[in-house]
C-alpha cells in the first residue's frame, strides 16, 4: 500500500479493496453530497475509485484515502487533482479537495490531512499555486481552505460548467488559492 503522508492522527494513502464501502458512502450520502448535483451508486463509485487508484499509482497525484492511523479505518479523501476547467483554470492546475463521512466531521481531520497534501503537492510537483473551489454556500469547505492558508480570489470565481442547469444554486463557485511563495513562507 502506497503511503503518501502521515500526520499525527492520519495516513494519506492509496485506496484498497476494503475501502470500497466507505468510498460509496461518501459519494451517495445526501448530507455529504449536499453541494453536488449527483449521487453515485455502488458501481459508479467503484469505477471512480479504480480511476483514482490508477492515477495515484501512475502519477502520484490523486484524491488520497485518509485513514485513522490508530485503527486503519478509512474516513474519506483528501488529495490533489487536475480539475480540467479551462478557461477558468489553466491546463495542469492542481486542485486540493476533500470529502469525509459525516461522522468524522468536526474533528479537524481535513485540516490536518490538507496540510500534508499541500506539502506533498508543493514538494513533489512544484506547481506555481494550488487552488481549491467550492459552491459559494459550502462554508465548511471554505473554512478549511482558509485554515490551510488559501485566500479567496473573488475575481476568479466562476460558474462551474459541469453543473447542470437543473441545479442553478450549485453553479456559482468561489476560488481560493495559495502560491508556492505563500506556502513556503507559511511553513518556514
Ligand atoms: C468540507 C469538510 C471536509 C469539512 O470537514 P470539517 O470536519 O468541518 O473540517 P476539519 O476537519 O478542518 O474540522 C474543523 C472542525 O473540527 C473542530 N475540531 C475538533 N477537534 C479538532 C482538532 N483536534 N483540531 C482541529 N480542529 C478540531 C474545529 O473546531 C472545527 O469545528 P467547527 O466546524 O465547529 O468550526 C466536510 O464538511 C465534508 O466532507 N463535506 C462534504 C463534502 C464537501 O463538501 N467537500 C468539499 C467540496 S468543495
Amino acid at each position: 500500500m502506497t503511503v503518501i503522508a502521515t500526520t499525527d492522527r492520519l495516513l494519506l494513502r492509496n485506496w484498497a479493496e476494503e475501502d470500497r464501502g466507505l468510498f460509496h458512502e461518501i459519494n451517495s450520502d445526501p448530507e455529504v453530497m449536499e453541494f453536488f448535483a449527483f449521487r453515485r451508486d455502488r458501481a459508479e463509485a467503484d469505477l471512480m475509485l479504480d480511476g483514482i487508484r490508477d492515477a495515484i499509482a501512475t502519477t502520484g497525484l490523486g484524491l488520497y484515502a485518509a485513514a485513522l492511523k490508530e485503527t486503519g479505518e478509512p474516513i474519506g479523501f483528501c488529495g490533489l487533482w487536475h480539475p480540467e476547467l479551462e478557461p477558468f483554470l489553466t491546463a495542469g492546475t492542481i486542485e486540493i479537495g476533500w470529502r469525509l463521512a459525516k461522522r468524522h466531521w468536526g474533528k479537524g481531520y481535513v485540516t490536518e490531512a490538507g496540510a500534508a497534501a499541500l506539502r506533498h503537492g508543493f514538494t513533489q510537483f512544484d506547481p506555481p499555486e494550488i487552488v481549491s473551489f467550492a459552491v459559494t454556500d459550502n462554508h465548511r469547505s471554505t473554512a478549511v481552505m482558509r485554515r490551510l492558508g488559501l485566500r479567496h480570489e473573488p475575481e476568479r470565481d466562476f460558474d462551474h460548467p459541469r453543473v447542470p442547469d437543473t441545479h442553478p444554486h450549485l453553479k456559482r463557485h468561489v476560488l481560493y488559492a495559495i502560491s508556492r511563495e505563500q506556502w513556503k513562507q507559511a511553513v518556514s
